[in-house]
């Protein structure tokens, strides 16, 4: 249980459970604004080319340690790219060697670098089998990609056309629906058994479709899964308050330099690691459920994932509303920092 008065706050340690770091100037610009807050983040392997061997993985790890501020206590945790060619063994080998966390399913076209994704879902039950066998979690984008649906409904329709199925072919294995935006996914998740989780977004906590179409397009607040209308925020909201144990924070913290969001066909993605903390707060504090952040950003994830939470604690200190920086400068160029689009009051004391 956290301490907590009214202005202030000590909880463990958090974890982000699903971040993009990026790499090379982007990584070396992007990295501090996470190791400032969590004790370990779940990296997204959605690199060009991707992080799909564990040799790779490794490389990856020590291009992200290497890259560490100084003094920054923080853990990388790695993620295998699922390929249609990924072999079983290298997947389990890599699993038990400590090297790998979590093996990432994107559908083929789903989002920002999928395109070595996964195709055809048959030719990875292989590995899926494999999986289960080990207890290595499966995290998953959950849309489908057929341009016939509406892009809306996209993460509902993959619960219904991919997921389940999937589900009922592999039973045991442990799956992490990654980034939910919808009541659909809440309620799938809710009512599944044991092994099912689901991360909610810092963003998807705190805009609806609105912050991207009304009033003028904003491309800062265009992301994939794409945010959903109202109804379906408060039910991640819920869902995050609640205290149950199967959502947990992932920020999807995106970074893209501004010049790759300002444009005709922008990327997909939202830079949040700066503000999660406080933005975080903001929501909690609104939902008058302060007392179960913790379990939000630093108890619910270690446990699905296995892991114990971290022991040192962090301390968020509430005053007059801040201002935190517009964007984070990196040797790729600016990148905008998400603006919640209320005032912050709460900062790591
Ligand atoms: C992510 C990215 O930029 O890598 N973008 C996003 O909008 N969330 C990919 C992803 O997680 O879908
Ligand atoms: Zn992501």
């Amino acid at each position: 249980m956290p301490t907590r008065t009214l202005t202030r706050l000590t909880l463990r340690r958090p974890d982000d459970w699903h971040l993009h770091l990026r790499d090379g100037a982007m990584l070396r610009g992007v990295l501090p604004a996470t190791t400032a807050d969590f004790a370990r983040a779940l990296i997204m392997p959605n690199l060009v080319p991707p992080v799909v061997t564990a040799a790779q993985a490794i490389a990856y790890r020590d291009r992200i340690r290497a890259a560490l501020p100084r003094d920054a206590d923080f853990t990388p945790l790695m993620t295998l790219y699922l390929t249609e060619a990924t072999e079983p063994a290298d997947v389990a080998r890599a699993h038990a060697e400590g090297i790998a966390t979590a093996v990432k399913l994107y559908p083929a076209g789903a989002t920002t670098n999928s395109n070595s994704g996964v195709r055809d879902f048959e030719k990875v039950l292989p590995v899926l089998e494999e999986m289960a066998e080990i207890g290595m979690p499966l995290c998953v984008h959950g849309e489908v990609t057929d341009p016939e649906i509406d892009i809306f409904d996209r993460e509902a329709v993959f619960i219904d056309r991919v997921l389940k199925p999937l589900r009922r072919k592999v039973p045991e294995l442990r799956v992490v629906m990654e980034h939910v935006t919808t009541q659909d996914a809440v309620d799938y998740v809710r009512d599944s058994r044991k092994g099912m989780a689901a991360t909610i977004t810092t963003h998807h906590l705190i805009i609806n479709r609105n912050a991207i179409l009304a009033g003028g397009i904003r491309p800062h607040y265009y992301c994939l899964p794409v945010a959903k209308r109202e109804t379906h925020r408060l039910a991640l909201v819920q869902a995050a308050v609640s205290g149950d144990e199967r959502f947990f924070l992932g920020t999807d913290s995106a970074p893209h330099a501004d010049p790759a969001k300002l444009q005709p066909c922008g990327c997909a993605g939202i830079f949040s690691a700066p503000v999660t903390m406080a933005c975080l707060a903001e929501v909690f504090e609104a939902a008058g459920a302060l007392e179960r952040l913790e379990d939000f950003v630093a108890v619910n994830g270690a446990r699905f994932y296995g892991v114990a939470p971290n022991e040192g604690r962090m301390t968020l200190q509430k005053g007059e509303a801040w201002t935190p920086d517009a964007t984070v400068m990196t040797g790729d160029g600016p990148v905008t920092v998400f603006d919640p689009g209320f005032a912050l009051h709460w900062r790591a004391a």
